[in-house]
């Protein structure tokens, strides 16, 4: 991957992120440049000043004592004019050795660069600039870069002596890689809204939205020396003050020290996540100079839901907005608070709703890759994905729970139903495999999966008792019930791969046994919660005949409650699927569209724009349920969309990849209209529902080759657009 580039790293007398300096002198014409570039660390690039490539945040975050993915630039040669040319890069330690890295953090923490310029000249010669001890490196204007903590910007600080850069002796070889994940870009641009002063006298942009970003600035008349300090939040409280408590110990500012006269800024080796600004330091604020820069992973958006009531439709605008936010570079479970992380199990509860909304198989594909590396040898799946414990190939196992290292199945499994690529696939069935029989080594009860200590049980499960974040439903039941799902799982992906039939029998077998055992421990009888009933309805544990009685009861708790779920991260996924797929579908549209608390269209009420974690973040008298753990931006609930898509919408694929789909939708007449728009990789599909005289009429817009309906008319239809009544 490199020829000749060898790591360097600042003299650690360097303070701040250091800036990694080359000169050459130009004598003939150029008709060739590239740079090959990665970091230890996050960096940003110039030539001549000039920003090198989109990719905001590079080399971006994997597994980087195996995965270090390497990003290639053209560069117009246009720019390499006779004369003497300055190659410039900004490094900090970002996810390598920032803070968010945590056990992971180098014994020497010093970021590192790793480049090479190409370039060819028209006489047929090349050359070849490489990062080696040659390169100069100073101080650079970012004194100060962490993804929690913020960055801090100097402009006064100029001509601080350059000094030699250091080698050092990581490998590169065997963890060279070329970028596989999207570029995280900046998507769009948002202005103020609106700019106050608080009852507590602090200055607040409020931008309208929940993003994830920066800020940019623009200063029309400042003095060498004067600081602006800019500090993020997601919401204001009861009072209508700025309340960043919820960001637990991440600063997440941007403190700028300004020059003399106009000037722009923003941050570049650090992302925020905030809907309000507070802004110290700056004594006239025009609203006109600030805006909010979103940063994504870049994704072509694919899904689009409609419908007659407002509400709802926000309540999608807001899932949209959490996926954005939350898919920078890997699925994070929020872009805020002192986390960002890429929490297994709220990736794997959302992932389906995701690959709806987005062109998400790059995306996965990369992460995927990191947990396949990170995987240990018994077969356990951290917590997080790149993990943040210490990587160390030995350790047997790591802390894990079920429903988060399920998703070594569960995401495998949906990146090939919505992508249909079999090849992927395969280079997931160890992983899957492994995932199982750690799950079968830490169990006390053979076939089931009982007594592991590390369950979560059903995460911020309403039901839970005061003070817990873990639900009432059992963690044996709840466990148990994912190791059935993971055995059926797998053995579709080996049929889907094409196994040998001896492979797939003992796993079918292992499942069937294991079903058996699930009902004598937790007869359907004896069923708890509404997260018990979903899942072990939504895993197909019951005896068939029982399915629609579960169902009807489990219709029967949400009514007793008043139409309020109970259910937490793992419950809530599947709870409007129980119902719907198992004849109470007019339950699960009270669900839907319930508006007191508890419930997503609550959340819409309240004034949120993103996804909230807890179903009582704010609470109705405008109080917050705590500090500790209570994020305006996490997707996991936000889940609900994939039903809206899948069972309201009715589109799943009924091959892989959508090749065929299948349009089934479930009309609800307090819904007086419904339409779900997808664009697959084979064609756009429409469908729509409305009311007309108490009855739904449907409508079909097809522009696939061919699709197959089932429920309304179960037969091939060909490209064209259909209206009917069932
Ligand atoms: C994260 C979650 C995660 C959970 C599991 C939280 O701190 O924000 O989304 O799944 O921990 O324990």
């Amino acid at each position: 991957m490199f020829e000749y580039a060898k790591p360097i790293s600042a003299p650690s007398a360097i303070r701040g992120c250091p800036r990694f300096i080359v000169r050459t002198d130009i004598d003939k014409k150029v008709t060739k440049a590239s740079l090959r570039i990665t970091s230890f660390g996050v960096y940003a690039a110039y030539l001549d000043g000039a920003r090198i490539g989109r990719f905001e945040l590079a080399p971006g975050w994997t597994c980087y004592a195996m995965r270090l993915q390497v990003q290639r630039y053209g560069i117009d040669p246009a720019l390499f004019c006779p004369g003497r040319h300055e190659l410039a890069v900004d490094v900090a330690g970002g996810w390598y050795s920032g803070t968010i890295a945590r056990g992971r953090i180098p014994e020497d923490p010093r970021p590192a660069l790793v480049a090479e310029l190409k370039l060819n000249f028209e006489d047929d010669t090349t050359c070849v600039i490489a990062t080696d001890s040659g390169w100069m490196v100073r101080e650079s204007q970012t004194t100060y870069a962490d993804i929690y903590h913020g960055e801090h910007f100097d402009a006064t600080l100029t001509d601080c002596p350059e000094t030699q850069a250091e080698e050092r002796d990581f490998r590169l070889k065997k963890r060279c890689i070329d970028q596989e994940g999207p570029d995280v870009v900046r998507m769009e641009e948002l202005k103020p809204v609106k700019c106050f002063v608080t009852p507590k006298g602090e200055r607040v942009l409020d931008f309208g939205q929940e993003i994830t970003g920066y800020v940019q600035m623009r200063l029309k008349n400042a003095s060498a020396g004067q600081v602006i300090r800019l500090t993020c939040c997601e919401m204001l409280d009861r009072d209508g003050n700025f309340y960043n408590e919820n960001y637990r110990s991440a600063r997440s500012e941007m403190v700028y020290t300004c020059k003399d006269g106009s000037q722009e800024w923003h941050p570049t080796l650090t992302y925020y996540g905030f809907r309000y600004i507070r802004v110290e330091g700056l004594d006239d604020i025009d609203p006109e100079d600030f805006t909010g820069v979103v940063l994504s992973s870049e994704m072509q958006r694919t899904g689009f839901i409609s419908t007659p009531n407002p509400k709802l439709n926000k309540l999608c605008e807001n899932i949209v907005w959490s996926q954005k936010c939350n898919f920078l570079d890997i699925p994070t479970d929020c872009p805020q608070r002192d986390e960002r992380l890429g929490w297994t199990g709220d990736a794997q509860v959302f992932m389906n709703t995701a690959c709806y909304q987005f062109n998400a198989k790059k995306f996965f594909t990369k992460w995927l890759s990191d947990m396949v590396v990170e995987q240990r040898y018994k077969g356990s799946v951290p917590l997080v994905i790149p993990s943040v414990e210490k990587f160390d190939e030995k350790t047997p196992h790591v802390r894990t729970s079920a429903g988060w290292g399920d998703a070594a199945v569960i995401c495998p499994w949906e990146l090939y139903r919505h992508y249909g690529d079999g090849k992927l696939l395969r280079s997931h069935y160890q992983m899957i495999m492994r995932w199982i029989s750690f799950v079968e080594s830490t169990t006390t009860v053979p076939g089931l999966w009982i007594g592991y200590e590390g369950n979560y049980g059903d995460w911020l499960g309403l039901d839970a008792e005061e003070g817990s974040y873990t639900g009432a439903s059992r963690k044996d039941f709840i466990a148990s019930a994912f190791y059935y799902h993971a055995l059926m799982l797998a053995a579709e992906v080996a049929r889907a791969i094409n196994r040998p039939e001896v492979e797939i029998e003992p796993i079918v077998y292992k499942a069937r046994d294991t079903r058996k055992l699930f009902n004598l421990r937790f007869p359907d009888t004896d069923y708890r919660t509404q997260t018990e009933y979903a899942v072990s309805l939504c895993f197909g544990l019951p005896e068939d005949k029982e399915m629609a009685d579960d169902a009807w009861l489990l219709a029967k708790l949400v009514r007793e409650n008043g139409y309020h779920l109970t259910t937490g991260f793992l419950g809530t996924p599947y709870l409007l699927y129980a119902l719907s797929r198992n004849g109470q579908t007019e339950t699960a549209y009270s669900l839907l569209l319930q508006e007191d608390y508890p419930s997503w269209l609550y959340e819409v009420n309240q004034g949120a724009t993103t996804v909230w974690e807890h179903w009582d973040g704010k609470k109705p008298d405008g109080t917050f349920w705590s500090a500790d753990m209570n994020s305006f931006n996490h997707y996991a609930y936000g889940s609900v969309a994939g039903w809206l898509f899948e069972e309201a919408g009715g589109i799943t694929p009924y091959e892989p990849g959508f090749k065929v789909v299948k349009i089934d939708p479930r009309p609800d007449p307090r819904l007086s209209g419904f339409r779900a728009e997808l664009i697959t990789d084979y064609g756009r599909v429409v469908s729509s529902w409305r009311y007309v005289n108490g009855e739904p009429e449907f409508c079909i817009e097809n522009e696939m080759p061919a699709y197959v309906m089932t429920g309304v008319r179960g037969r091939m239809m060909h490209p064209g657009k259909y209206i009917f009544t069932k």
